[in-house]
């Protein structure tokens, strides 16, 4: 992770963690992600898709074939469960370190998902770090995690509930795993494929200037100090 002098931030939204920083420009390149939140974001991602393959086999025998990827149902029962907190954890940590960033603003109601989904290029030039949609997803996911956390607490220790609150909980968990897998390959698709460039954020923890400026021109204009364009 690149370390910057606090002298290299020009606008107010620079953060600073410790002597790691982030919105901030190094060259050519902006730091876009700390590497905490980095660390944190593959952690939420490789337990969310490890808490899939172990929990698809104890749903249904059609994917009975992945619980000997882990050594057989009756493991990929309790892994599941525990990968389940390992999920909800980093979740909340996730939650924790992007909340600031995540608050809806006034230009957020203009977001229109389906202009935006055209890649037209011609983007809302007030939008900032994350589009309406990327906070959308991000309260989205706090609240599924939430939900899948509830209600597999319910389905690990059946016998201390009622009928009525079993019945519930499987329902819950179904419906939110059915939501959120449908989110997550969506959000996999806007974050590698669909817009070149986004990905990187995610490893290096740096995008380019051209391409902060087409998808985020608000925050583009924020970190480097230059005038919008008339
Ligand atoms: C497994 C493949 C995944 C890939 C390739 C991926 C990729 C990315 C990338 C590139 C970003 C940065 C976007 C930006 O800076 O504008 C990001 C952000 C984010 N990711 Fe993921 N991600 C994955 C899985 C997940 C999962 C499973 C979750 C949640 C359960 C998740 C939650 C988030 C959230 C909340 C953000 C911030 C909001 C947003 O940019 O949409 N990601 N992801």
């Amino acid at each position: 992770m690149t370390e910057v002098p606090r002298a290299a931030v020009p606008g107010s939204t620079a953060m600073q963690r410790g002597r790691r920083v982030e919105n901030v420009v190094v060259g050519d390149e902006i730091v876009r992600h700390t590497l905490g939140s980095r660390v944190v974001h593959w952690l939420v991602a490789s337990t969310f898709v490890f808490c899939v393959l172990t929990g698809l086999p104890v749903w249904s025998p059609v994917f009975g074939w992945m619980a000997t990827l882990v050594g057989g149902l009756s493991v990929a029962r309790w892994l599941h469960a525990w990968l389940g907190i390992a999920f909800a954890a980093a979740s909340l940590i996730m939650f924790v370190q992007w909340v600031s960033d995540m608050r809806f603003d006034a230009h957020d109601k203009s977001f229109r998902v389906l202009e935006y989904l055209k890649f037209s290029g011609a983007e809302d030039p007030e939008v900032g770090k994350y589009n309406a949609g990327q906070k959308l997803f991000f309260w989205a996911a706090l609240l599924g995690a939430l939900a899948l956390l509830l209600s597999g607490i319910v389905l690990w220790f059946p016998m201390s509930f009622g009928q009525e609150l079993r019945v519930t909980a499987i329902i819950l968990h179904d419906l939110t795993f059915i939501a959120f897998f449908v989110a997550v390959v969506g959000h996999i698709y806007l974050g590698t494929a669909a817009e070149p460039g986004t990905f990187k954020s995610m490893t290096r923890g740096t995008v380019s200037k051209p391409w902060a400026r087409l998808h985020h021109p608000r925050w583009y204009r924020e970190v480097t100090g230059e005038e919008r364009r008339r």
